[in-house]
């Protein structure tokens, strides 16, 4: 038995594994290359003193926290056998190879746990458990969650909440003594999903601050959480959310953990990105460049007229568009959303020769075919439900959201079904793309565990079947974007509204996590079909150049001039896709609340392009010049506007943009910075910095 110690990317984790439990003595900044003897010597230095009125050993932080380690907060494990609830769990063994594994189990032998901890080059790392019923009878599991211990001066929590069209907003809270744990029982992570749970040191951040957080890959049930004991102890952790008698483990019978991913930062939340961003483009190979998308829903809705598809494959081919998506309203009996899902069979009387003339028009001119499907639902007025109501999950009298059931993909005849539909479909039409929508939260108690592993499963044996065909995670936008289902898929609708004002602060914070090229933004309507809220093109194109870009309109109302803008952004974001799509994010802490500088700079820092953005009016007349991040400081570089024109409420630009740019040493760039155009609210300026 020794101490383990992982290093990576300036982060490192030390785990005692002499002890009767593991515990993990440390996970936070790079400790230095440490010895046997230095680690022994770190793993007793830590153990603390014994309080009064307190377990009479002193108390360490295990690695599967319960009573029998004189923890009283919350247990990693909890479940019981018959009525007895589990017991401890004792140090069996650890080993490190590739990644550190650790065993576990119960005194009696009943129960053993396999934790792998795994701290990838990128400086992520991913703990799970793997329970094994090794006792006699069934073993009901309750609870079984990952812990990662953080210090006393992580007092401070930044996490998620949101609703429709309003997702990722982010919350900040002191952590003081008790739980704060944010829990989901949608059935996916949902609009209010905590998505990562940041605990820092108060004030940190986007540069600055020292940051330890963890998100849960899983895309069902799950509960995030922080917790401080008046011991002083603090911990990050999260497991799947899991209703009584959901999972019952037969004797032999074994659960594993959805994998917990936790990152450390002393430089900020962007220290996060840093890390999550090369670690996620290391695990997905996405195939790059990322095309062009126009996607029909904003522009027809269910009106799917073919002269006005038409109309809009040839307008989006003249822009530059690569990928045509046909939404929602092809199939058999889709007028609206009241009816029709899961009857996956192209409607005959919208369209008598098949999908064939659209797609035909589609690659002719150019483009890959995509197109929408809801392949885990069902309307209760369809001739699927219809033909199978035990298909439906919670029986046929189940609430209905947005006039939709949910089909129980856990049922195999339901699975085969649906599975077999989409493959026909995948086979029939050269189909690049599934818009794979899910619109409603499952409300149904303990249903949450079978269907995302089912729905796992059919999108593994689909991208198995057909590797050609990329996937797209959306669930009334952004409510299921998670690291476990991005194992599976190439892209994310990040939200439903198009209005860039919101687009601005969802796409800010969901790229803390998930890196830009996965994170789909649509240029929409002059006014915003969600909000109402009227914004200039500029400001529009602007927003959807930062992520996954495509348009969400009906180009063919568009006039020239905005037809020029529209093509112009095209190119230039074909351009600049290389640097957007493999470079590192960076956000600035503002001076000025009104105003928002983010960008991406190579990973050479060769590059970069940034976006000043006015979310407001700014509180001074000459707000504070704008300070450019991530740059390496001793070289220089230029900087230069780009883009579409935006309105700015001054007399005379600066005279550096008045004469088209100026060049300077990185170090200036970031400390001193550039005075910026008084940009009016709702505005947006580009720039790039090349170095020379
Ligand atoms: C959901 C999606 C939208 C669109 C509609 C179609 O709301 O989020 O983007 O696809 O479904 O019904």
């Amino acid at each position: 038995m020794t101490v383990h110690h992982l290093r990576a990317a300036g982060s490192s984790l030390v785990l005692d594994a002499r002890g009767v439990a593991a515990s993990i003595v440390h996970w936070g900044s790079d400790l230095g290359d440490l010895d046997g003897t230095a680690l022994a010597a770190l793993a007793d230095a830590v153990v603390p003193a014994v309080p009064p009125s307190s377990l009479d050993v002193p108390l360490r932080f295990a690695l599967l926290p319960g009573l029998a380690e004189g923890w009283s907060g919350r247990p990693a494990l909890a479940g019981h056998r018959q009525g007895r609830p589990a017991g401890g769990l004792r140090l069996v063994g650890a080993d490190l190879q590739d990644f550190l594994t650790v065993r576990s189990a119960t005194p009696e032998g009943d129960l053993e746990v396999l934790t792998e901890l795994d701290l990838s080059s990128q400086g992520v790392l991913r703990v799970r458990h793997r329970l094994t019923n090794t006792g006699p009878g069934d073993f009901h599991l309750a609870g079984l969650d990952v812990r990662l211990p953080i210090p006393q001066d992580a007092a401070e929590l930044l996490d998620f909440t949101g609703l429709w069209c309003h997702e990722r907003q982010p919350q900040r809270t002191p952590l003081g003594h008790g739980m704060w744990s944010r829990e989901s029982r949608h059935g996916r992570p949902g609009h209010d999903d905590a998505f990562l749970l940041m605990a820092g040191e108060p004030g940190f951040g986007f540069r600055h601050g020292r940051v330890w957080a963890v998100h849960l890959a899983w895309s069902g049930d799950k509960s995030v959480h922080a917790e401080r004991s008046a011991l002083g102890y603090g911990a990050l952790g999260a497991g799947e959310l899991l209703a009584p008698g959901e999972i019952t483990l037969a004797e032999g019978g074994s659960y594993e953990t959805p994998w917990l991913v936790a990152v450390f930062s002393d430089t900020g939340i962007d220290g996060l990105s840093d890390r999550l961003h090369p670690w996620i483009r290391s695990r997905n190979a996405l195939r790059l460049p990322r095309p062009v998308v126009l996607n029909t829903w904003e522009a027809v809705y269910f009106n799917q007229d073919h002269a006005v598809l038409n109309e809009l494959v040839d307008a989006a081919a003249a822009a530059g568009v690569e990928r045509f998506v046909l939404d929602d309203g092809w199939f058999t009996g889709r007028r609206d959303d009241r009816r029709a899902l899961g009857d996956w069979y192209v409607d005959a009387e919208t369209w008598p020769d098949g999908l064939h003339p659209l797609v035909q028009r589609v690659r002719g001119a150019g483009m890959e075919f995509g197109l929408w499907v809801e392949p885990e639902m069902i309307s209760p007025e369809s001739a699927l439900a219809a033909a199978h109501p035990e298909w439906i999950l919670g029986g046929p009298d189940a609430p209905t959201w947005r006039w939709q059931r949910v089909l129980d993909l856990g049922d195999p005849g339901a699975f085969a079904y649906i599975r077999d539909r989409l493959a026909d479909l995948l086979t029939e039409y050269d189909i690049a793309f599934l818009k794979w929508d899910h619109n409603r939260d499952l409300l149904v108690p303990g249903s949450s565990h079978r269907q995302t592993t089912a729905v796992y499963r059919l999108l593994a044996e689909l991208k198995t079947a057909f590797p050609h065909v990329e996937i797209e995670s959306c669930a009334s936008g952004g409510a299921r974007i998670d690291l476990g289902i991005l194992e599976l898929v190439d892209r994310f609708w990040t939200s439903d509204t198009n209005d860039p004002l919101d687009r601005q602060a969802i796409q800010r914070w969901t790229s803390v996590l998930v890196p830009p090229e996965y994170l789909g933004g649509h240029l929409g309507d002059a006014t915003a079909h969600v909000t109402g809220r009227t914004s200039a093109l500029g400001f529009r194109l602007a927003t959807a150049l930062f992520g996954s870009a495509g348009i969400e309109w009906n180009l063919t109302v568009a006039n020239d001039a905005e037809k020029q803008l529209i093509a112009d952004w095209i190119g230039e974001y074909k351009r600049l896709r290389p640097l957007l799509h493999t470079g590192a994010v960076v956000r600035a802490d503002p001076a000025d609340p009104a105003l928002r500088l983010h960008g991406v700079v190579a990973q050479d820092r060769s590059q970069a392009v940034y976006a000043l953005v006015a979310t407001g009016t700014p509180r001074s007349a000459l707000p504070p010049p704008v300070r450019f991040p991530g740059l390496d400081p001793v070289r220089s570089y230029t900087v230069r506007p780009i883009g579409a024109p935006y309105k700015a409420v001054q007399d005379a630009p600066p005279p550096w943009l008045a004469d088209g740019g100026i060049t300077l040493p990185g170090r200036v760039l970031a400390e001193v910075g550039l005075t910026v155009p008084l940009l009016a609210p709702e505005q947006a300026a580009l720039f790039t910095v090349d170095a020379v």
